[in-house]
């Protein structure tokens, strides 16, 4: 790999992001604005910043990162554009985004915007040209192919790779709409499309309405690194960037192999194949990441505060790989806690591994959710959601937050005429934000039409308003998080052992320890539904502390009690704690 550049912050020097807590806002469901006429059921960019002072000063937040605003048909939650420098007009328009990023940076919080690298929309302008013959100016700005003839005389796709969303492809077969043998594995989607008017294939990594640009042409690599430079240019502060590891393909278009740990039924049939061609290919992949980092280090930007946070779900050496192309500016999404089971084994070999992974420099972050995954209290349960925001704020690091997760909100039921992801799964967790539930439709919007999604009505107690002022809500414990968040300055991670009473590890607490130059914190989580006894014998030092936080509302470690981690600390069922030393 090339030499890191050598632009990154000193040593002394306060990173903006090392230990920030970044929320992300789905701005169609997130907040109408009051002043909009006619009202259009689902949020705007303006309703954005009315929001900014409750991001600010009920929860806490520094940055926050916009899922997709640009131009599109929708059909994939607008990951799916048609014009990635513009604004949706019904989200509202660029002097909306410019008073945004303003009012933003006013109160001293950043602007990250989702951009995505590895395919448009193919109702695009790039699409709809360089479909129109082979020889016109974007002919080679997406991926084609003239495929393949099989023995039987027959036009086939020119290899095996498969679209990510073959999801639904179980439930046709169900609905007994494909031709597969009993015994059989069900087909992915290919990601190969014939498109007649070119009278070629084209590839598509998912819907086959969103055609892949090709990065080998360097027009392309040109014309990503322009919008983000137009991004830069309107005072955006970042890039969380979309699937990025499919951008990096083997032009070759090897076969992927099979992949034995596929279950049938159970598993999304794309996983039948391994990835080493169709996505992450390392001769191609790290190149062109680096080209966009390359971007924050340019003359105009390099001084400013910007980051880049990578959405590529790959193994550990991957990641590590990318981690280390410019810690001083880019990481990646940190998803491997997010995809374990709640257990205090695996966490804390996780969060240590991770730790340990990153380089010189780098910023470690933390998930707990987004718009692709079902809320945190959906799948934890009330209490241990509460424990796991607690326990990923605390440490160091970037920590996303996807909204509502501040509320405790869960996944709605989604009535079909509602549904909008076209693998019918993930709108649960985009329903809108709960505001007030003396507003119409909670605050989200004051329309008579339908809204983009419903209301989760299940949720209305857990609106904004009726937590605020609440001091055992979840909104009061993630703030409270925040701040303790907040009164460190380059935490590091020290990583602990919780043991029992006969000196066994904890099967179901994790400990963890914070320190900066001035600050020490322990956290201690319970995972198991039942009260716990447990010891952090090693860490001498720092035996003695007192409770400045506790996931538990009523019944748990109360506030400024002391500890003595020697001596045993009770934890209630799904507790967490911040002990201050
Ligand atoms: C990742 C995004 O998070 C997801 O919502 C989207 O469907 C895919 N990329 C495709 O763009």
């Amino acid at each position: 790999m090339e030499k890191m550049p050598q632009h990154q912050k000193k040593e002394h020097e306060k990173n903006f992001w090392e230990n920030s807590v970044v929320y992300q806002v789905y701005p169609w469901t997130f907040n109408e604005d009051e002043a909009r006429e006619p009202q259009l059921g689902h949020g705007s960019i303006a309703g954005i910043t009315e929001k900014l002072d409750y991001l600010k000063k009920d929860v806490g937040v520094d940055a926050l990162w916009l899922s997709p605003f640009y131009p599109s048909p929708m059909k994939d939650g607008g990951y799916d554009v048609i014009d990635m420098t513009a604004v949706h007009e019904e989200l509202g328009t660029l002097a909306d985004f410019e008073a945004l990023v303003t009012e933003a940076h006013e109160r001293d919080m950043k602007i990250m915007i989702d951009l995505m690298p590895n395919h448009t929309s193919n109702e695009h302008s790039w699409f709809q040209e360089s479909r129109s013959s082979k020889d016109n100016s974007k002919a080679d700005w997406y991926i084609w192919h003239d495929g393949v003839v099989d023995a039987d005389g027959n036009r086939r796709p020119p290899n095996n790779w498969a679209s990510v969303f073959s999801l639904p492809q179980l439930e046709a077969r169900k609905r007994g709409e494909l031709d597969v043998a009993p015994g059989d594995m069900t087909p992915p989607i290919s990601a190969w499309t014939w498109d007649d008017e070119r009278q070629q294939y084209y590839l598509h990594s998912f819907a086959n309405f969103q055609p892949d640009l090709n990065w080998s042409n360097p027009d392309v690599r040109a014309a990503i690194k322009d919008i983000m430079r137009t991004w830069l240019d309107r005072g955006v502060d970042g890039f969380r960037i979309d699937a990025v590891n499919y951008i990096g393909k083997n032009m070759d278009f090897t076969d992927e192999d099979t992949d034995t740990a596929y279950v049938e039924g159970v598993d999304n049939p794309y996983d039948q194949l391994r990835r080493y061609n169709s996505c992450g290919y390392p001769w191609t992949f790290y190149r062109h990441v680096r080209e966009m980092t390359d971007v924050l280090y340019e003359d105009k930007y390099k001084d400013r505060d910007t980051r880049i946070i990578l959405e590529a779900y790959m193994g550990e050496h991957e990641l590590k790989k990318l981690n280390e192309i410019a810690p001083g500016k880019a990481s990646t999404f940190n998803f491997g806690a997010l995809d374990l089971s709640w257990q205090a084994p695996l966490r804390w070999i996780q969060a240590r591994a991770y730790y340990n992974s990153l380089p010189e420099g780098g910023v470690a972050n933390q998930v707990n959710g987004n718009h692709d995954k079902p809320r945190l209290a959906s799948r934890l349960g009330d209490e241990a959601a509460r424990a796991a925001g607690l326990h990923n704020i605390l440490l160091p690091g970037m920590t996303f937050i996807y909204n509502g997760e501040e509320l405790g909100l869960h996944n709605a039921k989604i009535p079909k005429r509602y549904i909008k992801d076209p693998n019918g799964l993930r709108d649960p967790e985009r329903t809108p934000m709960l505001w007030d539930g003396h507003a119409k439709h909670h605050g989200f919007s004051r329309t008579d039409r339908h809204l983009y999604l419903p209301l989760n009505q299940a949720d209305t107690h857990l609106d904004v308003a009726a937590q605020r002022g609440d001091p055992d809500s979840s909104l009061a414990l993630y703030k409270s998080a925040i701040e303790l968040k907040h009164e460190l300055t380059r935490p590091r991670y020290v990583s602990l052992i919780a043991k029992t009473a006969e000196g066994e590890h904890h099967d179901d607490v994790m400990a963890y320890g914070v320190e900066s130059d001035d600050k020490r914190f322990t956290v201690m989580t319970n995972f198991a539904s039942r009260e716990v006894t447990a010891f952090v014998p090693n860490y001498a030092a720092r035996a003695v502390g007192s409770v400045a936080l506790s996931s538990v509302a009523a019944g748990g470690n109360s506030i400024d009690d002391s500890l003595d981690l020697k001596h045993g600390v009770r934890l209630g069922a799904n507790e967490a704690i911040v002990i201050r030393h």
